[in-house]
């Protein structure tokens, strides 16, 4: 039998959250324990709204949603609805959540989850670190607690896509970031068996990058009719596509989130796709033979006009201090997108599925 490999997952839903969510759902090694919220590309409220309507939509209502902090340490909170939509899912409509938020605040949740099953949690950040950094305070053992602590986030090599130097998720809250990784540095100080940080950064996620042909191959893996479920760009102006009309639910679903998200790259980055961060983050969590990683000592920079934000990673061993992170500096990206499609599609099959079921009169 599959290992479970239990899983929180604290984001900022969010596009390419919001396929995450599907990616872990859709999964079999993998047991989504809880999911907490922070601000990021939306306020924490609605990443929440969105989450609660997102595993309702999959039949996963079940599923604890915990809030977490709405402001960053220190900074300004910063949103992004040119990137992800008002509403943080782009164009696309959910169902709300029957079951009410959790009562636990996300960064006691985190905590609890992890004493509650020591050196078995994986917690995958893929928003801003502002929940995980109020849980150290609450619990600093966490780095020993957990199995795994794997982020999307930074940029090691490559340039920022916030500022020239800077990723957004760190952008947004670089003393989280900083109190995480010195975190870290200090538990496996303390003790070498504590397991590094696992980082992916833009090096990797960049990598990852959707077009509309793998959304269709999603939807004919589904069984949704029709199956050019997102505008394709056959000789049509993309940017003038209306709402999906596939038969699935999930499958409209990620075609209408898909189709704003590749609208800004189109826009912003010069071609009619998406880079998918943090579902990248999510198949790595669940089999690190995705990607290749170097062990490097890793800072973030929280002041300075030009560089606050900034990942550094110390590539020649200048600091001679000891590495606390795991830097992904390749990835598969053609295997991740081949499991993707398999795994989301079979999901969409299944709620696509039981919906019909459901429609049937008795
Ligand atoms: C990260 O920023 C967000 O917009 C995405 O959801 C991803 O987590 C990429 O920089
Ligand atoms: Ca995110």
């Amino acid at each position: 039998m599959t290992e479970r490999r239990p899983i929180v997952v604290d984001c900022d839903t969010g596009i390419d959250d919001s396929l995450a969510l599907l990616y872990l759902c859709a999964s079999d090694d993998a047991e989504l324990v809880a999911v907490t919220c922070c601000s990021g590309n939306v306020e924490a409220h609605q990443v929440a709204e969105n989450n609660r309507g997102l595993l309702e939509l999959i039949g996963r209502g079940d599923v604890e949603v915990a809030l977490g902090r709405a402001v960053p340490l220190v900074r300004p909170l910063e949103i992004t609805p040119e990137t992800h939509g008002p509403q943080g899912i782009g164009y696309a409509e959910l169902p709300s959540g029957r079951r009410p938020l959790s009562e636990r605040h996300a960064a006691d949740l985190i905590a609890e989850e992890a004493r509650r099953r020591p050196g078995e949690l994986t917690l995958l950040c893929i928003g801003p670190l502002t929940n995980l950094a109020v849980a150290l305070e609450r619990e600093p053992a966490l780095p020993r607690l957990l199995r795994r602590l794997v982020i999307m986030g930074g940029a090691f090599r490559v340039p920022g896509n916030t500022t020239p130097v800077s990723e957004w998720n760190i952008h947004c809250d670089p003393d989280a970031a900083r109190a995480v990784v010195h975190a870290w540095t200090e538990a496996i100080e303390a003790d070498p068996r504590v397991p590094r940080i696992l980082a992916l950064g833009l090096d990797v996620t960049e990598q990852a990058v959707i077009r509309p042909d793998h959304v269709v191959a999603l939807a004919r893996r589904a069984g949704s009719r029709p199956d050019d479920a997102i505008a394709l760009g056959r000789g049509e102006d993309p940017m003038h596509a209306t709402r999906s009309v596939a038969s699935n639910p999930v499958v409209r679903f990620v075609a209408d989130a898909l189709r704003f998200y590749m609208e800004f790259h189109a826009t912003y980055d010069g071609f009619y796709g998406a880079f998918i961060h943090d579902p990248l983050a999510v198949a790595a969590a669940l089999d690190e033979t995705l990607v290749r990683t170097e062990a490097l000592a890793v800072d973030v920079e929280t002041g300075g006009a030009l560089a606050a934000g900034q990942t550094i990673a110390d590539f020649r061993g200048l600091w001679r201090r000891t590495p606390n992170v795991d830097v992904a500096l390749t990835a598969d990206a053609d295997e991740f997108l081949a499991r993707l499609i398999e795994r989301v599609g079979a999901l969409a099959e299944r709620v696509g599925v039981a919906a019909n079921l459901s429609n049937v009169a008795p």
